[in-house]
């Protein structure tokens, strides 16, 4: 099979460090304890996810104000997590495995713990105190500008610091200090951060909130927001156009080591705005991602559209990228849980869209046994956002710390965990985990799936079809989101009459010829129909 970027075919899987495994008992998830699971991502048999990379949220130094997204040492491991030495096995050993690795970068803020920032707040005159954003207050004492943070609990995006009487900005906590990249100190310092991981052999990195890093110089306020948010390209704390001269910075350096990557995490929402961080030469970002998933409602109509419009506006040679899952959004198994059996149907049904559109997919951990949002109780909240459900323990077994700890779990484990685990569904090959292996399986030796072209068949009211090609290879992949038999009239498509079901989302429904004309489907099932 011909290869082509391993960035563009893979299947990318995330790992919260915090909450895959622990190795120590001391119940939080390490370094050691993801290589002790290397082997369920990818053994190099179907017996195993199959995925191509990881992608390790922050481990650095940290406070852990925003559970290591507030970076104190970007060039270490925070000692929850092991060593630096232990992340060169982790590299080793994934690299062994044909797991690529990629890891977090935040390049927006650092925390307030870093030294950089201890050195900058100290005094008006020092040499970093132009590394962060500072501002006098305003003639009564108000905050420089009327931008807001990302979290609404925090409001204000500025906090005085009465050492030196100015404000800071800080576009999420307040022990998150933004950055100042037009400063070409900062910039050189995370270069050097890049190649410091590149060096130790990672495959690339996520870039945190990339469309934030700059701003508008002069600060000034944005425009009243208007009721359904900003119209693309008029915020000023965001999106300024000097993001992509970074981004191009970043990506020159990428360029000068063999086969790495960069995908973005770009927080917009507006497809035509959001493919601009490929750069106009496809010379910024490799991937950004689409967030628009996350936010459709379970409908085959929302789906198609979205997928449409995105390709839409997708420069030539770009390439998209799906998500249904990650630790900021409630996990797709419970935003889509319809209730009774529609809901497990429903994790199939996504996870077939997800492994066949045309576009990288990004697992969530725990997304490939169908594992809810978790029950975090009052006592037990840690994040000021809200997301401590979507980042509960991995649930490898059906015992008290689910197989992620001997210990006392930092965040309760989910009590879907007793049925919904690895262990259950391992040997099961009715399970949520062998659909996922299959799908990922299948995928690998398909290169319609991996590369092929992707064309959207018929409107039919509750059915998104579509079929992707290359070559002699034509698969037609067919996902009913309603909770009702439905059926594809292939012959007013132009479909042949038979075709071979390769694999239904219906674990009863074996593999086999069957007719397209119509196709049936049954209630909330997913099919790949070779053609
Ligand atoms: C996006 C990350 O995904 C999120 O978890 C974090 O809180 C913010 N960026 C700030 O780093
Ligand atoms: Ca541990």
């Amino acid at each position: 099979m011909a290869t082509g970027d391993w960035w563009r075919h893979g299947v990318i899987y995330q790992i919260y460090p915090r909450s895959f495994q622990d190795s120590n008992g001391d119940g939080i998830g390490d370094l050691p304890g993801i290589i002790s699971r290397l082997d369920h991502l990818n053994d190099g048999t179907p017996d195993s996810l199959g995925v191509d990379a990881i992608w390790l949220s922050p481990f650095y130094p940290s406070p852990m104000a925003d559970f290591g997204y507030d970076v104190s040492d970007y060039c270490d491991v925070h000692p929850d997590y092991g060593t630096l030495a232990d992340f060169d096995e982790l590299v080793r050993q994934a690299h062994r495995r044909g797991i690529r690795v990629l890891v977090d970068f935040v390049p927006n803020h650092t925390s307030d713990q870093h030294p950089w920032f201890r050195e900058s707040r100290s005094s008006r005159t020092g040499p970093r105190r132009g590394w962060y954003v500072w501002r006098d207050p305003g003639a009564d004492g108000s905050p420089p500008n009327n931008w807001r943070s990302y979290f609404p609990a925090v409001g204000v995006p500025w906090t005085l610091d009465p050492a030196t009487g100015q404000y800071y900005l800080h576009s999420f906590l307040p022990q998150q200090p933004d950055l100042n990249w037009w400063n070409p100190e900062v910039r050189a310092a995370m270069h050097d951060v890049l190649r410091f991981w590149l060096e130790r052999g990672v495959d690339g990195f996520r870039i945190d909130v990339a469309h934030k890093m700059a701003r508008d110089p002069e600060l000034r306020d944005n425009p009243p927001e208007p009721s359904g948010g900003f119209p693309a390209g008029v915020r000023r704390d965001e999106d300024w156009p000097e993001v992509h001269v970074i981004l191009r910075e970043f990506r020159r350096l990428l360029d000068g080591y063999d086969d790495r990557m960069a995908v973005g995490e770009v927080g917009i929402y507006d497809p035509a705005r959001l493919v601009r961080y490929f750069g106009d030469a496809l010379d910024e970002l490799h991937l950004a991602f689409n967030f628009a998933f996350l936010v459709q409602p379970w409908s085959a109509e929302a789906f198609r559209a979205s997928v449409e419009r995105y390709q839409s506006v997708l420069p030539e040679g770009a390439w998209p990228v799906y998500t249904l899952s990650n630790h900021d959004n409630p996990r797709a198994r419970s935003r889509y849980d319809g209730g009774g059996a529609s809901g497990e149907r429903r994790t199939r049904v996504g996870a077939m869209m997800l492994l066949t559109l045309r576009g990288t997919p990004f697992l969530y951990y725990g997304e490939e046994i169908g594992q809810p949002d978790g029950e975090v109780p009052p006592d037990r909240v840690v994040d000021v956002h809200g997301r401590d459900p979507e980042r509960t323990p991995m649930q490898w077994d059906g015992g008290p710390g689910a197989g992620f700890t001997g210990g006392d779990p930092w965040m309760p484990v989910g009590s879907a965990a007793r049925s919904v685990n690895v262990a259950a569904q391992r040997a099961d090959p009715a399970s949520i985990l062998s659909l996922y292996r299959r799908l990922i399986w299948y995928r690998r030796s398909s290169a319609a799936l991996r590369w092929g072209s992707y064309e959207s068949v018929g409107r039919t009211p509750g059915l998104f079809a579509f079929v992707r090609e290359c070559g002699e290879e034509r698969l037609l992949v067919a996902l009913n989101f309603r909770d009702e038999p439905a059926h594809l009239d292939g012959s007013s498509l132009g479909l042949p009459h038979r075709g071979r079901l390769e694999l239904s989302t219906d674990p009863d429904r074996a593999p086999g010829a069957i007719g397209i004309q119509p196709l049936r489907l049954g209630p909330d099932e997913g099919v790949i129909v070779r053609l």
